[in-house]
């Protein structure tokens, strides 16, 4: 007999390569919540990778629909909802997820970000500008010091690099 005693969403943020999709939907299987991928529902609905929209409509656009799409999600759904790395830094939609839902914030420093994305494809994210290397860790240090203020503003801040999938499992009980 499986119950989720909080219905509530439970809102993972922080920055690009923090884990928020690998581990959401860790999460959800472990609690039979349900799995949501902000950036893939935005995807899915405008039919084009998240990189094509931008070059086509911009970056404004793109914060609209994204701010557009989180407020769809049902406020009495227990899921489990990986955001994107900018979703929080927009309109009021950090204290938004913070009225509707449990939030996250996955916590890493600059240069554990910087290895993990200088290991995925680049060219997808277009909040990197096209940058590698050093340039890719300088712009990765400015824009999470720029970004934490929203981010830290979650419920709960857990070292990403230390926490254990139970201790995530006991804040969202
Ligand atoms: C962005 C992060 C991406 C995606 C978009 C913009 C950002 O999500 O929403 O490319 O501004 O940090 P991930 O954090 O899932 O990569």
């Amino acid at each position: 007999h499986h119950t989720t005693a909080n219905p509530k969403p439970v809102f993972i943020v922080g920055f690009m390569g923090s884990g928020k999709t690998t581990w959401g939907r860790k999460l959800a299987d472990k609690t039979g919540r349900t799995f949501i991928d902000l950036d893939e529902v935005i995807v899915q609905e405008i039919g084009m990778p998240i990189a094509a929209y931008f070059t086509e409509y911009g970056e404004h656009a793109f914060r609209e629909l994204e701010s557009r799409t989180l407020k769809n999600i049902a406020p009495d759904l227990p899921a489990v909802v990986s955001t994107g790395g900018g979703t929080p830094c927009y309109f009021d939609n950090m204290a938004w997820m913070n009225r509707h839902g449990i939030t996250i914030y996955f916590q890493l420093p600059p240069k554990a970000l910087w290895s993990r994305l200088m290991q995925t494809d680049i060219g997808t994210r277009p909040a990197l500008n096209g940058l590698s290397g050093p340039e890719l860790l300088d712009y990765i240090t400015a824009k999470l010091a720029e970004r934490a203020p929203y981010y830290e503003q979650a419920s709960y801040t857990v070292n990403q690099l230390a926490v254990r999938p139970e201790e995530l499992i006991a804040l969202i009980k």
